[in-house]
């Protein structure tokens, strides 16, 4: 892919296999048309880094209401107390307790699928960026679907996945845990099933994408699981391919969007103190998959 400049606006291809840098445009001051172009960039390329950006909470959430309604995340404990569409998304620790949710998305996933309306778009600043770990990966689910052989492709015609955040029902879960009494946590905490179309297509690019995920894909409908547990696997090794794969190191001033619709993202982790992490995430509510 070659470069495209828009008037000040420079869209730069960041790898094979997705995503794309963004350059020159000030996120929080952006007319119509630039906010336009930016968003079909967004629905191209699945995820975009706008450099050099520094949107404080309410200016972030100014930019991420220009996409649509804000979604809120279903646990208020590390919402912004003032500005409570912003999630903090950090490594601190302040007097033994952790300011913003330390280990977000450690599995491969989609933004909130485990809801009737998935999210559209999250939106992620950069606030404090460690010199070694805290990437993020995302991966091509358009590319995913594309790829799948016809016999693959031809037994997932027409399924619906059930999504639960329930990572005590989650057959895939290693019981790995922050929490206490995780199954206590996840069964209280957890909103009833949601039900997906295990390809989905965009409502803007017409493009069909897997939509299915490790983290909140837990069986099939009426399928029963000896039958519906191998075929999720078949389409997770077939996602589990670097070929998809863009692998992002944060540069400081990183305002990070992307489309869930089309891709699943993995916090890659490995921040060590003293060094922190922290991020900014505003989610985007969408329409229900179909
Ligand atoms: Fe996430």
């Amino acid at each position: 892919m070659s470069e495209v400049v828009t008037s000040e606006m420079v869209v730069r291809p960041l790898s094979d296999a997705m995503g794309a840098e963004i350059i020159g445009v000030d996120a929080a001051n952006m007319i119509d048309a630039d906010f336009e172009r930016l968003r079909d960039a967004l629905h191209e390329h699945i995820m975009l880094a706008v450099r050099d950006q520094a949107l404080d909470p309410a200016s972030q959430t100014a930019f991420a209401k220009r996409f649509g309604e804000i979604q809120y995340h279903i646990n208020s404990e590390y919402k912004m107390k003032d500005q409570p569409e912003v999630l903090i998304l950090s490594t601190e620790v302040v007097d033994g307790k952790n300011v913003g949710i330390p280990d977000a998305g450690s599995d491969w996933h989609s933004d909130h699928s485990y809801v009737d309306r998935p999210t559209a778009y999250t939106i992620l600043q950069s606030v404090v960026v460690p010199e070694h770990g805290g990437d993020t990966e995302w991966t091509n689910m358009v590319m995913a679907y594309e790829t799948l052989s016809d016999d693959l492709k031809a037994r997932i015609e027409g399924l619906i996945g059930i999504h639960s955040f329930n990572r005590a029902r989650n057959p895939r879960w290693s019981r790995v845990s922050r929490h206490k009494d995780p199954d206590e946590y996840y069964n209280r905490v957890s909103p009833p099933d949601a039900f997906h179309p295990i390809v989905r297509t965009h409502p803007a690019t017409g493009r069909k994408a897997l939509f299915v995920s490790p983290r909140f894909t837990i069986g099939i409908k009426e399928m029963d699981d000896t039958e519906a547990q191998p075929l999720l696997d078949a389409l997770f090794a077939h996602i589990d391919n670097r070929d998809f794969v863009y692998h992002h190191k944060w540069r400081p001033g990183d305002l990070v969007l992307w489309d869930n619709r089309q891709t699943l993202h993995l916090a890659c982790g490995g921040v060590k103190p003293p060094e922190v992490r922290r991020m900014h995430r505003t989610t985007v509510l969408g329409e229900i998959p179909a």
